[in-house]
């Protein structure tokens, strides 16, 4: 990145805010505007007439091109040693993921590969992901741990993850997934492990600063209800936030208790019940939603998007990047799987990867949106609409990013 003027602005843009604030679809300003910015924050969305350059400001003219926050992915595994070409060809023949993961494969298969690899293959391969991520327009990107399942090998990826925040080419927010599945050491007493999460791995991470949030995986084939509370509650004591990966292959009640618990997201959502959507509505907690792997998994029940939508659930669209359920660094496939196979609109689906997912984060305080006080983090795209964006993956419209206020060359 080059370093940041004090002064910025950002001329002859038509500017998507994905403000909910501004009527209309993308929360699209009228005409062409300027936006300025101070030291990496917006100061104004003026429209061009108005705009007179302050003294010592670097004016950026973009001649009609499209401005939109720059895109957030809430929810990846970016981390991961190996591959699971030959699981996905069972699973092409026939077997399912859960019968793979009952038979000592799927995350575990992968938990092996990454406990094999060292702090820097680990982390040169997660940010050639990462790069890939940011071709897209992406800015900000979450990072679970979750294939260590031990705390030293938890910890090895934190700090993997905290290397990928030093490198400058995404944000990042990290998460602690250690009840990602049961380790094979704890096959036979899985409360032991979860008391280990509660008790050594969640007081570490959180005193070390290591994670932003705990996330659960809570399936039959992971963990239950009660042993993800425990969890919840441990992450709470320390000051950690919340999220769930909850209802994705059948209906546990996490998603409607980690929401009473204050949760960012329940994420994947596939078999929520429509019982469970005022809760999560009350909480202000967002439905995350994973079409990649509900495309790979090839599953047949859509998450409630019709329910969601009436109750004013907010929602966000991630990759859920893993090697397993979706191994796809492309945030702008997932806004087309999202149109494709669950009815967003292209709107939506913009609102998804940018205020939906900055609130998944805890940052739409910051973030997320094109608003006077917010961080000057924005994409510049070469498309005659925002629908674009959405419906054509024929080309690379990213023009150029910035990240409060400076420029990314990455
Ligand atoms: O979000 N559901 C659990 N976790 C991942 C899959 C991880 C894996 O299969 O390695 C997911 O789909
Ligand atoms: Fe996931």
């Amino acid at each position: 990145m080059t370093s940041a003027p004090t002064e910025m602005a950002l001329t002859n843009a038509r500017v998507a805010t994905c403000d909910p604030r501004v009527a209309g679809d993308y929360g699209l300003m009228p005409g062409l505007h300027a936006i300025t910015a101070r030291s990496g924050i917006i100061t104004s969305v003026m429209p061009m007439g108005s705009f007179v350059a302050p003294a010592g400001c670097m004016v950026t003219d973009l001649g009609g091109k499209l401005i939109t926050p720059g895109l957030i992915d809430c929810h990846t595994h970016l981390v991961f040693g190996g591959d699971r070409a030959a699981e996905w060809e069972m699973r092409l023949k026939g077997k399912s993921y859960a019968e793979i993961a009952q038979a000592g494969g799927g995350i575990l298969s992968t938990v092996r590969a990454t406990r094999a690899c060292n702090e820097e293959q680990l982390f040169e391969a997660a940010l050639g992901r990462l790069r890939l991520l940011a071709r897209d327009g992406v800015t900000c990107v979450e990072v679970k741990s979750g294939y260590g399942l031990s705390l030293d090998e938890e910890l090895k990826i934190l700090r993997v993850i905290k290397r990928l925040a030093r490198a400058g080419v995404t944000d990042i927010s990290a998460t602690l997934l250690a009840a990602h599945t049961i380790p094979p050491e704890y096959k036979s007493e899985p409360d032991t492990y979860v008391t280990l999460i509660c008790e050594k791995m969640i007081p570490q991470v959180a005193q070390e600063g290591l994670a932003e949030a705990v996330d659960v995986f809570c399936e039959p084939i992971a963990f239950s209800l009660a042993q993800c509370e425990r969890i919840f509650k441990a992450a709470e004591r320390h000051g950690l936030a919340i999220k769930a990966h909850a209802e994705q292959l059948s209906h546990t009640g996490c998603a409607k208790r980690a929401a009473e618990l204050g949760a960012w997201s329940v994420d994947h959502i596939e078999h929520l019940a429509a019982a469970d959507i005022p809760a999560i509505k009350a909480a202000g907690t967002v439905g995350v939603l994973l079409p990649g792997a509900f495309y790979a998994l090839r599953e047949k029940q859509r998450p409630p998007i019709e329910a969601l939508r009436q109750a004013g659930v907010p929602l966000a669209v991630a990759t859920d990047c893993n090697p397993g359920t979706s191994p796809f660094t492309s945030i702008r496939m997932m806004l087309n799987l999202a149109a494709v196979l669950f009815s967003l609109t292209p709107a939506e689906a913009i609102a998804a990867v940018t205020a939906g997912a900055a609130r998944a984060l805890g940052r739409i305080a910051q973030t997320g949106t094109i608003t006077v006080g917010k961080e000057a983090t924005v994409c510049v795209w070469e498309v005659q609409e925002p629908a674009a964006l959405v419906t054509d993956l024929s080309s690379d419209p990213l023009h150029r990013v910035f990240i409060r206020g400076e420029e990314r060359h990455a």
